[in-house]
């Protein structure tokens, strides 16, 4: 097993033993941001922009500097994430037309939807300082931390 896939085996079991007994979607999404953005290698940036009223999405809790409070749904990579639903994973923030900066530092990111009962919840963004930071297993790494999350969680739209 490559060193990569240890390291996430370790976060999967360090994300579930976290959350084990609550399932309170603020307080699960808060400690999820900080497992991450203090055990993933190389971030300026992790944290959640939820489904909002309207066609937008709102800051949830994060990790790292202060950002943008809200995205409408089909702008940026967070909001072109959520139209479509699916992870999307830039190399470099500055090749993508109608980036959003909220950190400078940024170079590249990743965007996976949260999706639970066939419902868009949210979506967590990852930001690096590196170009090209996040691999296919880093992809899929993450995604399954999602997954992990979105499993222990009680989650309401109407926070
Ligand atoms: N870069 C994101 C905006 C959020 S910040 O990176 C925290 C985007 O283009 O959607």
């Amino acid at each position: 097993m490559s060193k990569l896939n240890e390291q996430y085996n370790l976060l999967f079991k360090q994300l579930a033993t976290l959350l084990d007994g609550e399932t309170n979607m603020v307080t699960n999404m808060a400690q999820f941001s900080a497992l991450i953005f203090n055990n993933i290698e190389d971030l300026n940036w992790a944290g959640f922009y939820l489904v909002g009223s309207g066609n937008s999405l709102q800051l949830g809790p994060f990790q790292g500097q202060v950002a943008c409070t809200k995205i409408p749904i089909g702008h940026g990579v967070c909001g072109l994430a959520a139209k479509k639903r699916e992870t999307v994973t830039v190399a470099d923030i500055d090749q993508f037309e109608g980036h959003i900066a909220c950190d400078s530092r940024s170079r590249s990111e990743i965007v996976c939807p949260v999706i639970a009962e066939d419902q868009l919840i949210a979506v967590l963004d990852i930001d690096s300082p590196l170009f090209n930071r996040f691999s296919q297993q880093d992809i899929k790494g993450i995604e399954n931390l999602v997954e992990i999350l979105v499993n222990k969680t009680r989650w309401s739209l109407s926070y």
